[in-house]
């Protein structure tokens, strides 16, 4: 299978162009050439730059399919599309559980649940406006390609390579052990997905030719922060106690901290993807995994969570009260 992604060496994109060439795919990758240059020698490289709309080097060539993981504007993937019409066979576009109406929505809602309405002129990609730009994304490639288009959505993804705020803070923090502050309930659900999971589902819909949209989430049953934190804990063989803490102590955007209101969109429904071929890695083997990875690169510092300092004060504060 010939597979052309557009982006493919960062995250997400990475463990997609690992997977399908592992399986022996005939792999070309269209990005501006700077994260991680060098990476993935088995693939073809083509340069170009979506925000300055070169697209150059897609001008030549066809795909049995295009798996897009760096749109994020309408524009972006207008541009893809005129390039590339009728020599590509399916466009799967990478989107996100942020089309979502926010708030309302059922627990374990499916693929069906009401999205929110499509925003196509913002220039600024922010909480605001990141989903309703991905709905016209989608729409957009829906309405070009029909039953040859693809809609992957995933929920908050976890794995090696990950510098988001995510499963890999949770990972370090629960390996130093001791006392750990947790600016939520301990009972808030988190549904993260595996990105060699999310990886597999997109390289099974590709060569199954499988049109619509597919949650790309963890499983199913009710998982908690609280537990997520334990199992990284009982990876990383350390002793934890979580404590409690407000909300308000923490920085913006902790990792996979979420405002109760917004709880449900933790909880949605993966059966469609797993009919389809989504597996359901542990979330211990993810744990350990990102772990061993975190190490391997020395642990460098990260830009979001409690430093060892802020923990320290937000604990002593918890303690007076
Ligand atoms: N992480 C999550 O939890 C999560 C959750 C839901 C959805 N998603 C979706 O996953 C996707 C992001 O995944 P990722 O960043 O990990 O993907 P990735 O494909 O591994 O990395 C981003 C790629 O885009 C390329 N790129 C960036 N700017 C570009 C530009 N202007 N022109 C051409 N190429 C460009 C980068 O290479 P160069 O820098 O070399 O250009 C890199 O190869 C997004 O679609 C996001 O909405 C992620």
């Amino acid at each position: 299978m010939r597979i052309l992604v557009l982006g493919g060496t960062s995250f997400v994109g990475r463990a997609i162009t690992a997977d399908a060439l592992r399986g022996g795919a005939e792999v070309t990758l269209f990005n501006r050439g700077r994260t991680n240059p060098g990476l993935f020698p088995g693939a073809r490289h083509l340069l170009g730059d979506r925000d300055t709309g070169d697209y150059t080097a897609l001008r030549g060539g066809e795909w049995d399919a295009v798996v897009d993981v760096s749109g994020f504007w309408p524009r972006q993937v207008g541009q893809a599309m005129a390039v590339l019409g009728d020599r590509v066979g399916r466009y799967l576009f990478v989107s996100t559980q942020a089309v979502y109406q926010q708030g309302g929505l059922a627990p374990f809602s499916d693929e069906s649940a009401p999205l929110r309405a499509p925003l196509r002129d913002a220039e600024d990609l922010t909480e605001a406006t990141y989903g309703r730009l991905k709905v016209a994304c989608e729409q957009d490639v829906t309405a070009r390609y029909g039953d040859r288009s693809t809609i992957v959505r995933p929920g908050k993804v976890a794995g090696p390579h990950d510098e988001d705020r995510g499963l890999t803070y949770w990972v370090r923090r629960a390996a130093r052990g001791g006392r750990i502050a947790l600016p939520a309930r301990p009972g808030q659900p988190v549904q993260v997905v595996d990105s060699r999971d999310l990886a597999r589902l997109v390289l099974r819909l590709l060569q199954d030719g499988r049109p619509g949209a597919f949650h790309a989430v963890g499983p199913a049953e009710p998982t908690t922060l609280g537990g997520l934190i334990t199992t990284c804990a009982e990876v990383a063989g350390s002793e934890i106690e979580i404590v409690p803490v407000p909300p308000e102590t923490a920085p913006p955007f902790f990792p996979l901290v979420r405002a109760e209101g917004f709880w449900a969109g933790q909880q949605r429904d993966p059966a469609r993807a797993r009919a389809a071929g989504l597996p359901a890695t542990p979330l211990a083997v993810t744990a350990a995994d990102v772990l061993a990875w975190d190490r391997g690169r020395g642990e460098p510092p990260l830009d979001h969570g409690f430093t060892p300092e802020q923990e320290a004060r937000v604990l002593a504060a918890a303690d007076a009260r």
